[in-house]
């Protein structure tokens, strides 16, 4: 355990379910490797209190917050200044300190975007991505695809009203169909689908028939591990990556932003794996 003392330095998840989060062994984990005077805390906070919960960092001294549902608007709103993927996105799963202010971003689809680079070595350079989805998971990958580098972002959604909201983020994003899923250099599962536990584990985003050998499939789905649809894509001759990535780099780049320290990728990995 952390030798807690009078100078730890404290990181939380607030959220509401939030008792089943792996970003306490994610965080605490790589503290401890790193042999930092932190301590990763899950705090239950109930709907409509993310704003007091960003007052009460500023009256404890809270360090380092990670905001989950149903906050991530509220969270937003209460921070003093909001990096261009809040602003975007109106959404904020992660609170840093700059001095006194208390600074509002988004890490998921900038973590989306490492683990591409990190597991697959795939850059979105010049690339066409087809985002499957159109919530909150899927809109922050679209923005951060949108600003760092992808030629087009290709949203298919099963409600079109969904898919054209997030067409709105940027001008580099379009509205799609199954059947453009062709063009795409990258196919990313944005949806719950595949998801253990989840409304349709074991169904698939979209036919399988659209996938070909020259993508590369990925899913934010990381229970399983191997989501119906990798192993369909596998099958299929593409080349896969699932959603364990995205879920350690987003808390990787939380993790930088508080301690100004590069994350340890694999001992994340490893606590998360085993949590
Ligand atoms: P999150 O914020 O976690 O991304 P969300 O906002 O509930 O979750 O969004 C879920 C996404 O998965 C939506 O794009 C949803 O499609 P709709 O906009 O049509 O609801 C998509 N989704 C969920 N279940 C689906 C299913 N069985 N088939 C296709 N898409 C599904």
């Amino acid at each position: 355990m952390i030798d807690i003392s009078g100078i730890t330095r404290i990181a939380a998840v607030i959220g509401d379910p939030v008792r089943h989060s792996r970003s306490p062994q994610i965080h605490n984990a790589a503290f401890r490797h790193l042999g930092l005077d932190w301590v990763y805390l899950a705090l239950p906070v109930s709907a409509g209190r993310g704003a007091a919960a960003v007052a009460a960092m500023r009256t404890l001294g809270i360090d380092g917050l990670s905001v989950t549902m149903p906050h991530k608007a509220d969270v937003a709103a209460a921070v003093d200044r909001r990096t261009p993927a809040v602003e975007a996105l109106g959404a904020c799963n992660c609170v840093y300190r700059d001095g006194d202010v208390l600074v509002g971003d988004n890490t998921d689809g900038l973590g989306f975007i490492r683990s591409l680079e990190a597991e697959a070595g795939f850059s979105l350079d010049g690339a066409t991505i087809a985002v499957v989805g159109a919530g909150g998971a899927a809109r922050s990958i679209i923005d951060a695809a949108a600003r760092n580098g992808a030629a087009r972002v290709l949203v298919i959604n099963r409600t079109p009203a969904g898919a054209e909201r997030a067409a709105a983020i940027h001008p580099s994003v379009s509205v799609a169909e199954v059947t453009d899923l062709a063009a795409a250099d990258i196919i990313v599962n944005a949806t719950s689908v595949g998801m253990a536990g989840g409304p349709a584990p074991d169904q698939l985003p979209f036919p399988a028939e659209f996938i070909q050998p020259h993508h590369l499939v990925a899913d934010i789905v990381y229970q399983p591990e191997r989501t119906p649809l990798l192993v369909e894509a596998e099958a299929r001759g593409a080349a896969t990556i699932g959603g364990l990535g995205m879920l350690v780099h987003q808390a990787a780049v939380a993790f930088e932003h508080w301690t100004g320290q590069p994350a340890p990728i694999e001992v994340m990995l490893d606590a998360v794996r085993r949590s």
